[in-house]
């Protein structure tokens, strides 16, 4: 279990940095995120490296049982850069150059800034490859989290290759983006750009490929960096900070290249129901990479300072939340930072040791978890806890949210979210996978909403998992788009229809609350009457039976869930998007005849349950306090338990087997 931040020490004088080490002892402080944004200390100019500093600061945290997950370092150029190189600037799509002064102004496809990035990765990885006290590596940080997109000249030369790479002759990208339409026929790779500022609509499959050059091109710098560092002889483990669902980069594909998956994670105290979000978020990060325990690589002891207004952490509600994260498979909880600077962009954000001192309620808070942390066991592994699945995918998101649809108010994370809360207030594991993931020896329930975008290994995977037994609950919205975002021949639903038994005619758009016209259709069935958004749509049956009907609106007495039998198992098709009510009574009814039972029943909502292995997390989010009925070997206390009092942001971890 490791625990301990970011640690930027070339903000203080070298003394600093003994009473750091001595501090982090106190708080119980494991490992430290060292040099994520070094690169002007590490190397003043080009060609000239100054060292001896981070040995001494590597030497003294080691000296101080502290290891180092050392950062490459590369996500913030220095400003020698940009005045000898300009070309590595990033340009949005209105055509403004990004300029320095802030962090992250590197183009991803520009080669001068892969060879100056390569250049000090292999000099850091060299040095310090084989040093005792360096445990992992960390490369760049939250690969383009202010960059979302970049169309500078080496992105046009990037996307012109990626596009040449993939499609071989300018005839089949013609062919895959339709470009048949609106004279868009090129008849040169040369001729394609980037979807920078145009008049009118882009062309969705120019859109969805730009998507995925994007996360290709930033992976392709992980990539780099991560043989770099092999390349020299490293054996620790390699990874890069995610940050939950982040729409830019492809993180289950990612994940793949990852030793140990990573994240930061950011829930807003203001808001009543982020820890269900944030939860979300952990399940998100565990199912990428059941097998191996991911950590939790930032969060924040208290305030932060880059929303609107930054509430401070309730107290407690730090450990709460981290807590939520071991339940759901982290083995490590770090934060953003370790001492809170005194100038500079971030002075504001909390850290573990506060800028009032030690004497503050954080600092005690920090210790405090440092020490709990300390005393638990090793925790097993959790690799088939949830029944449940939820189906997201990346590329289906990037096309789903392309401009020109039905509806275009559609947002493919808050859909999930909503389901993902149902089943969370149930008390329900769910893992959150891409379809081709999908089998029914693992999974009781899937739920597959708005997936518009379904590639052939997921059609079959989905229509195998009906077929072999599951309880699939597809729409609307879904299987609608080829990964080209083209129609199918036959109509929508081509490929799931065999399992769904039906097919979708019209996906009757509901308006936007608020708009003229309807923005609800009521859909009534054997979990009562509930409320339907954004999509109303006519469903054609195709050997399916109405399940429940609308009842009211433009669509009233026609089928709104329907059921099929197909194989062993059932599919089941909803033709609109329940609100949070209705996803809760739904969700409900589901999992009822999907036979899944809750991790612990008879719970208020504002409990949390997790279930990891053997180990059995509840955490009370709400302000009365609550007893909470779970048998086992409480883990922080080491006694054995029938029940558990939780006060307000109390927790526990009972070993249900011990
Ligand atoms: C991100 C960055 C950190 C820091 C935090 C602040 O997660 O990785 O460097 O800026 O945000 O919340």
């Amino acid at each position: 279990m490791q625990y301990g931040g970011d640690y930027n020490p070339e903000q203080w004088p070298e003394e600093v940095w003994v009473e750091d080490a001595q501090r982090m002892r106190e708080a119980g402080v494991t490992m430290v995120s060292l040099g994520i944004f070094s690169w002007s200390r590490i190397q003043p100019a080009e060609g000239e490296y100054d060292l001896e500093w981070l040995d001494r600061v590597i030497d003294l945290l080691h000296e101080g049982g502290i290891a180092v997950d050392l950062a490459t370092a590369t996500a913030s150029p220095p400003p020698w850069m940009h005045e000898t190189y300009p070309e590595i600037l990033p340009v949005t799509a209105e055509g403004v150059t990004l300029g320095p002064g802030s962090r992250q102004h590197y183009a991803p496809s520009s080669p001068v800034y892969r060879r100056l990035a390569a250049d000090l990765v292999r000099t850091l990885a060299e040095r310090y490859v084989d040093h005792p006290g360096v445990v992992m590596w960390h490369v760049n940080n939250e690969y383009g989290c202010h960059l979302h997109e970049d169309h500078s000249p080496a992105a046009q030369d990037a996307f012109r290759a990626w596009l040449e790479k993939r499609y071989g002759t300018v005839e089949a990208l013609n062919e895959a983006w339709g470009t048949a339409f609106w004279s868009q026929r090129y008849t040169a790779f040369a001729q394609v750009r980037t979807p920078a500022a145009a008049p009118y609509s882009h062309n969705p499959g120019q859109l969805l490929d730009f998507k995925r050059f994007t996360s290709d091109m930033l992976l392709e710098c992980y990539l780099m960096e991560k043989e770099i560092i092999l390349a020299a002889g490293a054996t620790q483990p390699i990874t890069t900070n995610f940050m939950g669902p982040f729409k830019p980069a492809n993180y289950p594909e990612w994940a793949q290249h990852m030793d140990v998956v990573t994240d930061d994670a950011y829930p807003d105290p203001d808001e009543p129901e982020s820890f269900r979000d944030a939860a979300f978020q952990r399940d998100l990060i565990r199912s990428m990479k059941p097998e191996v325990p991911w950590m939790l690589m930032e969060q924040v002891t208290g305030a932060l300072n880059w929303r609107p207004t930054n509430a401070p952490k309730a107290p407690q509600q730090m450990a709460a939340l981290s807590m939520q994260c071991i339940g759901r498979g982290a083995d490590g909880i770090l934060f953003f930072q370790w001492r809170q600077s005194r100038a500079g962009a971030e002075k504001f954000h909390a850290a573990m040791l506060p800028h009032a001192g030690t004497d503050t309620r954080i600092w005690r808070e920090v210790r405090e978890l440092g020490s709990q942390l300390a005393s638990l066991p090793s925790l097993p592994v959790g690799t088939a806890d949830a029944r449940v699945a939820l189906v997201m995918d990346w590329e289906s998101w990037w096309a789903v949210e392309s401009p020109d649809h039905p509806s275009n108010v559609l947002d493919y994370v808050a859909v999930l979210q909503r389901w993902y809360r149902a089943l969370h207030r149930r008390h329900v594991m769910v893992d959150i996978v891409p379809p081709e993931r999908v089998t029914a020896s693992q999974y009781d329930l899937v739920l597959a909403p708005a997936l518009y975008l379904l590639r052939p290994a997921g059609a079959a995977a989905l229509t195998s998992y009906v077929a072999d037994g599951g309880h699939l609950l597809a729409g609307p919205f879904t299987d609608v788009v080829d990964e080209r975002d083209a129609f199918l021949d036959g109509g929508f639903l081509t490929r799931l229809g065999e399992a769904l038994g039906v097919t979708i005619e019209d996906f009757g758009a509901l308006a936007a609350p608020g708009a003229a016209g309807q923005a609800t259709a009521p859909l009534t069935g054997p979990f009562g009457t509930v409320t339907g958004t954004l999509l109303a749509e006519e469903v054609v049956l195709r050997g399916a039976e109405p399940v429940a009907a609308f009842s009211g609106g433009r669509r009233d007495g026609d089928p709104a869930l329907t059921e099929h039998s197909h194989g062993a198992g059932v599919g089941w098709y909803l033709a609109t998007v329940p609100d949070e009510e209705g996803a809760d009574a739904v969700a409900g009814w589901a999992l009822e005849r999907a036979g899944v039972a809750p991790v612990l029943s008879g719970l208020p909502v504002s409990i949390e349950v997790a279930q990891r292995a053997s180990v059995v997390t509840v955490i009370n989010h709400g302000d009365e306090p609550a007893v909470v009925r779970v048998v086992g070997r409480d883990l922080l206390t080491g006694e054995n338990v029938t029940e558990v009092a939780l006060d307000s942001f109390g927790y526990a971890l009972v070993d249900t087997d011990a």
